[in-house]
């Protein structure tokens, strides 16, 4: 992963600047860095500069911090799918309940998880399962599918859909 730095890469608007400096951290945490160059998580903490050479340390925190929740990624999607997923969809091949099987649903087309009856709108929805289609249908499957029977409000966290995503890609 890389990331520019903006005290290097400074374009010419101090926005455009701050639109870099939005940089993952953790789920939902970000730092931002406001136009007195003070620097905060966007949970309002302040984290005072010191110096600018501080920059550097920071963004090889951010990175290791990325790296953590990589590996905690794949085990946080599969309690997260144990709580709000299982009660209607099985991780093992070929098991359909109330919605079908999430087994290899990665990089599979939509409704095509054989002896499980899909609703139209979701024959219709000509796709495959990518992080992308997944990431949109996970935080509103009504929007992304009108019409889908998957009864479920959605995921609001991305960081959470993020996780579940990268757990179901290792049903394979
Ligand atoms: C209340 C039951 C229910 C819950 C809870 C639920 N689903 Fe579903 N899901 C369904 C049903 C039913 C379908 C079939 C939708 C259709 O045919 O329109 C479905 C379809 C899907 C599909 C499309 C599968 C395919 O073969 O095309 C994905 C992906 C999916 N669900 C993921 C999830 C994930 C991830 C969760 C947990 C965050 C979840 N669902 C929670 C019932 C549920």
């Amino acid at each position: 992963m890389q990331f520019s730095n903006p005290w290097r890469d400074r374009p010419k608007g101090h926005n455009a600047a701050l639109a870099q400096l939005r940089l993952p951290v953790t789920q939902g945490m970000r730092i931002v860095v406001d136009r007195r160059d003070r620097v905060h998580t966007s949970e309002g903490k302040e984290v005072p500069m010191v110096s600018k050479v501080l920059i550097p340390l920071l963004l090889a925190a951010i990175v290791a911090a990325n790296g953590a929740r990589a590996q905690s990624g794949v085990e946080n999607g599969k309690l997260q799918f144990t709580k709000k997923c299982v009660i209607c969809h099985a991780a093992e091949p070929g098991k359909n309940k109330i919605g079908p099987s999430l087994f290899g649903v990665v990089g599979r087309k939509a409704a095509s998880e054989e002896n499980f009856s899909y609703s139209d709108s979701m024959k219709k929805f000509d796709h495959v399962w990518d992080d992308a289609t997944l990431d949109t249908y996970l935080a509103e499957p009504r929007k992304a599918v009108p019409g889908t029977k998957m009864i479920f409000a959605g995921l609001k966290d991305k960081g959470e859909r993020d996780d579940i995503i990268a757990y179901l890609a290792t049903l394979k």
